[in-house]
């Protein structure tokens, strides 16, 4: 059923589609990165870098500095153009200028809008194409309390706003009606380390306890105005402050039965199944289930990083077919103890999807109990063919401005690039169906 399923999805979507619109410096710098791990260094330190260099000077610097003068070993064609470009003042300018707007037009593909206003507009255009949505502020990582405090705000406001914006637009059976009852319009994830600026796994309690102050009054607000909260997982050095920050929350008085909580499990983590059995227990001694979505992990590279530099045991799985092996068997775990958890699959993975779709329709459990669910600008081909079968999807929709959304933009960045993601062996690799729907199982 699996292979139908996925096969279905692949015949409804148009042919491969790019993620980035046509322009040179996305196009080769996109192709190269794919290529050549330093030049993909090399490529996204500058990315990172771009959206606090203010005059066309301190970029032509950079891009000389990152692209000519680093350690990577360029393509003589990408220095050679470049030497050309920034040869003179003018032509420098005029590259500089080229290159920030080339990346600004390659960020606005992945995030919703800048404020709330653009924003509002293409969240309507979701839900009016029959999509519904998770709106997160972009940033993360806040190193001060007036930081946190602003964050915090801004989502009060979108615990107070979003479900009076939504209350005006048509009904949508498949986005908001499921076998337990209706579920909010308004949806929002929140990143607890946008939260809390002294976030320390050492001083476990105190941040705990930081974390939830802050997270509270955003709770009370959503449950008086009845919109769904996500709590996103971050990197692991989080995971069980997270973990607890949701258990000890979820379980006060005013929030215990509140159905509209999400959690997050990341099925690359050595540990996915334990995370996850931890939460149905939990949820289980709730008076209401908590929704799990299930994602891969958006930290890979940044773990194996840590964990080299730290010389402790890398906690994350280091092949690939690994991390899809354990997000099929979470699936099943998931979908196995509906109603006391409810499914949230979120991956762009056809493969991964149509394991959920398939294994719903063993359990009986029908498409309007769990959803699917994936990033704002991301595999839209195949979003749409799903949409089609008459799945509910989700998008996850980043709202904010490209400075503090770097971190976002990088990590999609990465997986765009990356040999092992589903979206470069399907888009650009051109790899067949009968290979991208292969068990993983076969693969290790
Ligand atoms: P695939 O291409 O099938 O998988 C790519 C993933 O496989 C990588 O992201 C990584 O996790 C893993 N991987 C890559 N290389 C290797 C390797 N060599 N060995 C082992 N594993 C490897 N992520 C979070 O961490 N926290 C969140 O809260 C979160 N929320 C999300 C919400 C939505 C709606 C979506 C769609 C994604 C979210 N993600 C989150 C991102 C998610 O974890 C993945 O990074 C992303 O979806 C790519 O996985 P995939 O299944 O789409 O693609
Ligand atoms: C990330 O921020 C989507 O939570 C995921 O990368």
């Amino acid at each position: 059923m699996i292979k139908e399923i996925g096969t279905e999805i692949f015949k409804r979507s148009q042919a491969s589609s790019k993620l980035f619109k046509k322009n040179f410096f996305s196009d080769l710098m996109m192709d190269w990165a794919m290529k050549r791990e330093d030049v993909k260094v090399e490529m996204f330190r500058f990315v990172d870098v771009l959206p606090t260099l203010k005059t066309n000077g301190q970029i032509s610097d950079h891009l000389r500095e990152y692209f000519l003068a680093s350690k990577a070993d360029f393509p003589q064609a990408i220095q050679t153009a470049l030497k050309a470009a920034l040869s003179t003042s003018v032509t420098a300018g005029m590259t500089s200028a080229t290159v920030k707007k080339n990346v600004s037009s390659m960020a606005s593909v992945l995030i919703t809008g800048e404020d709330s206003s653009r924003a509002q507009k293409k969240l309507k255009e979701l839900w009016d194409s029959g999509y519904c949505f998770t709106v997160d502020i972009l940033g993360e990582a806040v190193v001060s309390e007036a930081e946190a405090v602003d964050y915090q705000n801004r989502y009060l406001e979108l615990a107070r706003g979003l479900p009076k914006l939504a209350a005006e637009w048509k009904p949508c059976p498949l986005l908001e009606e499921t076998s337990l009852g209706k579920i909010p319009r308004a949806n929002v994830s929140v990143k607890p380390s946008s939260l809390y600026s002294q976030i320390d796994p050492v001083s476990f309690d105190k941040t705990v306890r930081g974390i939830k102050d802050k997270l509270r009054p955003i709770l009370s607000e959503a449950v008086k105005n009845n919109c769904f909260v996500n709590i996103d997982m971050e990197q692991n050095d989080y995971r069980e402050i997270i973990f607890t920050v949701c258990e000890e929350i979820f379980s006060e008085a005013e929030f215990v039965d509140y159905p509209h909580l999400g959690i997050v499990v990341q099925a690359y983590l050595k540990s996915a199944e334990e995370d996850l059995k931890r939460l149905i227990e939990f949820s289980q001694k709730r008076k209401a289930p908590l929704t799990i979505r299930l994602v891969k992990g958006a930290y890979w590279d940044y773990e194996i990083i840590l964990a080299k530099q730290r010389n402790w045991p890398i906690p994350v799985f280091t092949k690939k077919p690994k991390t899809d092996i354990s997000y099929e068997q979470c699936t099943k775990t998931l979908l196995d103890n509906y109603p006391k958890v409810i499914g949230a699959f979120a991956s762009h993975n056809v493969r991964s999807l149509a394991y959920a779709m398939a294994c719903a329709k063993e359990n009986g459990i029908g498409k309007q109990d769990f959803e699917l669910q994936t990033l704002y600008g991301m595999a839209n081909n195949f979003k749409k063919a799903i949409w089609e079968m008459g799945y509910r999807i989700r998008e996850y929709a980043p709202v904010g401005e490209m400075l503090p959304g770097m971190s976002y933009l990088v990590r999609r960045l990465l997986e765009n690039t990356s040999n092992d993601g589903f979206l470069k062996q399907s888009g650009v690799d051109q790899k067949g169906m009968d290979e991208l729907l292969r068990d993983p199982r076969e693969l290790v």
